[in-house]
């Protein structure tokens, strides 16, 4: 059976007041559209056909590397004249039970359970709205029954503004998807006239006709309210946000991991927990994350694509991004890994220290104030307050590599390219330009000197 997913993404989205179009604002990071095709992916094989129209070329763009299509609908007159422009782009494939689906670019959260549930009723023989019961219906497309109960046949859809006021009564609404047999949705669409109080072309108006036609209608019930919540204004966007976050926190705490509160928890990607992980207020985590068992991450660290291992301890308002940390390491207060650090098992990184493109071998210690760019760090290493690789020569990046057991004392610059023999100590306030002997304690600076029978000066009397 073949399948057809058309995703609806030509309208303006008005009330976002952007110049983005809508279908690209992010929702825990990635745009509405991606999640409505991330959805259709676990639909099976199936032929995905975008309709652009404001914004076009944006997300078009945006869908570019995804198997999908796009066809643009320019001027937009309404929905059936959307999937109008789409029906070129469907199954040709006569009598084989041949379904399209029908989704919005700006309903995010629609589960792919549901989608399937539609498949299904469809079965490429009947037509399947996907419906469901509200409290305040306004706005919406009204279900028409026989008789007034759920139970009665589906005579149609009547848009709100068409509605008259009984009709207004009815909480049933559609919810704008969608599943219909291929070959005929093609001959309704394409009989819609656009005779209504907005001057546009309905798809809904597809319901009477297949009724006239004695092609059943059925409709699926959504499972709840978020997965058919539409976005219109940045208020929505938040609740929306809002309630996957709540979403995502319950998977992660029904796995086990101790949130602190599941209000205060953005997810931007994927976080992948070992056991017994904790996780204060306010911390972000985007891209993949990657937690062993017993991590501790304290409050409001931000975390983009990083592994952390077994029993690390990050404590608050430290910032990681492209990076791995060791079991048993503690890193933070306010610190900052860079893209390419990695820490070996028990490093300590503490409080304003940032670290890039590095690797610290097990228990290496920077604790204060430091820089680390382009460094290789042996084991033990005691990294000084006020210490910085300087990496940048203007022009290019260069290394520095420090041997195990190395002390580097406090305010150290060490110029790159440069090697600091193992077991060696820089004196505190070096400047280092040229490799260090192992074991032995360097000292680069001016050597102090007090001078005897020295006076201060006396301010001049006035004249
Ligand atoms: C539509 C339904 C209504 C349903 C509601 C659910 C119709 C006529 N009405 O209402 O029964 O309750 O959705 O939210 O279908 N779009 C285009 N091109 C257009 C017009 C719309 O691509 O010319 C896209 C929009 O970007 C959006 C979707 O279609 O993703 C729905 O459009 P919208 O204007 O929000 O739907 P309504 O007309 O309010
Ligand atoms: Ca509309």
């Amino acid at each position: 059976m073949a399948l057809d997913i058309v995703i609806m993404a030509a309208g303006k989205g008005t009330r976002m007041k952007s110049r983005l179009p809508k279908v690209l604002h992010r929702l825990a990071g990635r745009p509405l559209l991606q999640h409505v095709l991330d959805m259709t992916a676990e639909l099976g094989r199936a032929h995905t056909i975008v309709i652009t129209g404001h914004g076009a070329e944006a997300v078009e763009q945006a869908i570019a590397g995804s198997d999908a299509v796009s066809v643009r609908q320019m001027p937009q007159l309404g929905t059936g004249h959307a999937v109008q422009q789409a029906l070129p782009q469907l199954s040709t494939e006569q009598g084989d039970g041949g379904t399209t689906l029908i989704l919005n670019g700006d309903v995010p959260l629609i589960e792919a359970g549901t989608a399937r549930a539609l498949i299904e009723a469809c079965g490429g023989k009947q037509l399947a709205l996907l419906t469901i019961v509200l409290d305040d219906a306004t706005g919406y497309g009204r279900i028409l029954r026989s008789g007034d109960a759920l139970g009665g046949r589906v005579l149609g859809i009547v848009e709100h503004k068409d509605a008259t006021p009984a009709q207004r009564e009815i909480r049933e609404i559609y919810t704008g998807m969608m599943a219909a047999p291929t070959a005929l949705l093609k001959r309704w669409v394409t009989a819609l006239g656009n005779n209504n109080t907005q001057g546009e072309y309905y798809l809904t108006d597809i319901v009477a006709m297949a009724v006239d036609q004695g092609v059943p209608v059925v409709a699926t019930h959504a499972r709840d309210e978020t997965e058919v919540l539409g976005v219109n204004s940045p208020l929505q966007l938040a609740d929306l946000e809002r309630r996957l976050q709540r979403r995502q926190a319950e998977a992660l705490m029904e796995a086990g991991v101790r949130l602190a509160d599941p209000a205060r928890f953005d997810l931007r990607g994927e976080l992948l927990p070992g056991q017994d992980c904790e996780i204060d207020i306010g911390c972000v985590f985007e891209g993949q994350v990657v937690l062993g068992d017993s991590v501790r991450i304290g409050a409001h660290c931000v975390i983009r694509d990083a592994e952390i291992g077994d029993g690390a301890v990050i404590h608050p308002f430290t910032h990681i991004e492209g990076a791995k940390v060791g079991a048993g390491a503690l890193v933070g207060p306010y610190a900052r890994l860079r893209p390419g650090a990695e820490l070996g098992d028990e490093v300590h990184i503490g409080n304003f220290v940032e670290v890039k493109n590095s690797t610290l071998a097990k228990g290496a210690k920077a604790n204060h104030l430091a820089y680390l760019g382009d460094a290789t760090v042996g084991e033990r290493v005691n990294y000084g307050a006020g210490s910085i690789t300087a990496n940048y020569d203007g022009a290019n990046k260069h290394r520095t590599v420090i041997g195990d057991d190395v002390h580097v004392g406090s305010n150290c610059v060490l110029i790159a390219p440069v090697t600091i023999g193992e077991g060696g100590t820089i004196g505190g306030g070096s400047t280092i330009s040229s490799d260090t002997p192992p074991k032995q304690l360097t000292v680069a600076r001016a050597r102090q000197a007090s001078l005897a029978g020295w006076t201060r000066p006396v301010k001049a009397p006035k004249a």
